[in-house]
């Protein structure tokens, strides 16, 4: 069997892929991962989260942890979020709506859209790749979130950072769980601003990294 689901020490589950030998989000802690690696930075104190529409773009859906954090997240007078998550594999995700019974999750993955309250969803099912190649939109965050550089190199690559920042509004950034060499000289490179941020005991992981695209 290629995935299973696992509990994880704050209460939130999280699956682990065999195929690529990791799991979805952080085995010790999932939802911790998507408040302090991905919320908290990248929306939470980002300064252009105060416009009427905040656009988010996510480099992995994965199974939806950090779309789902983010709904519990936001209340009715948080800025407008434009959600949109980019996967080329949506499997481990259906395996996760099938376990968990999330009949939510399995309705976006087959319309691969969803309205909420201040948050809408586009999943997008391509490659990061190809995505960014037809792109024209611009974006004021990113979660960067592909499994990791040893397992999913084509996720880290020197081009992906390029179109990471291209497509970032200045005054945005691009947030990761990453702080290996291949994360922080693929940002720097391609122009960011790099800082890594110190993370809660429970993730059992020192830091995340924070690319800025300065004004
Ligand atoms: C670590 S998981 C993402 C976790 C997710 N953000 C969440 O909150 O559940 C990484 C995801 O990136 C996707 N992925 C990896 N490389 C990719 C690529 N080159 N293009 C598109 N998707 C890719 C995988 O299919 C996987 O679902």
């Amino acid at each position: 069997m290629r995935f299973s689901l696992q509990q994880t020490n704050d209460g939130s589950y999280t699956v682990h892929d065999q195929e690529y030998g990791e799991t979805y989000k952080s085995r010790h802690a999932a939802f911790t991962e998507s408040e302090w690696v991905f919320y908290r930075p990248g929306v939470l104190e980002n300064p252009l989260y105060q416009k009427s529409s905040f656009h988010l773009l996510e480099l992995g859906f994965g199974l939806g942890t950090n779309f789902s954090y983010l709904r519990n997240r936001i209340d009715k007078g948080s800025p407008h979020i434009h959600f949109t998550s980019i996967d080329q594999d949506l499997s481990g995700a259906k395996y996760f709506a099938e376990q968990t019974k999330n009949e939510e999750l399995v309705s976006m993955l087959h319309t691969k859209k969803a309205e909420f309250h201040q948050l809408s969803l586009e999943l997008v099912e391509t490659s990061f790749e190809i995505f960014f190649s037809k792109n024209k939109r611009y974006f004021d965050a990113i979660y960067f979130d592909p499994f990791s550089p040893k397992h999913n190199p084509d996720g880290w690559t020197a081009h992906l950072f390029q179109q990471s920042y291209r497509f970032l509004n200045p005054g945005g950034r691009l947030v990761t769980y990453s702080v290996s060499k291949i994360a922080k000289e693929g940002a720097q490179n391609a122009g960011f601003r790099i800082e890594k941020r110190d993370l809660p005991f429970d993730l059992n992981k020192r830091n995340s990294l924070v690319a800025y695209k300065d004004t």
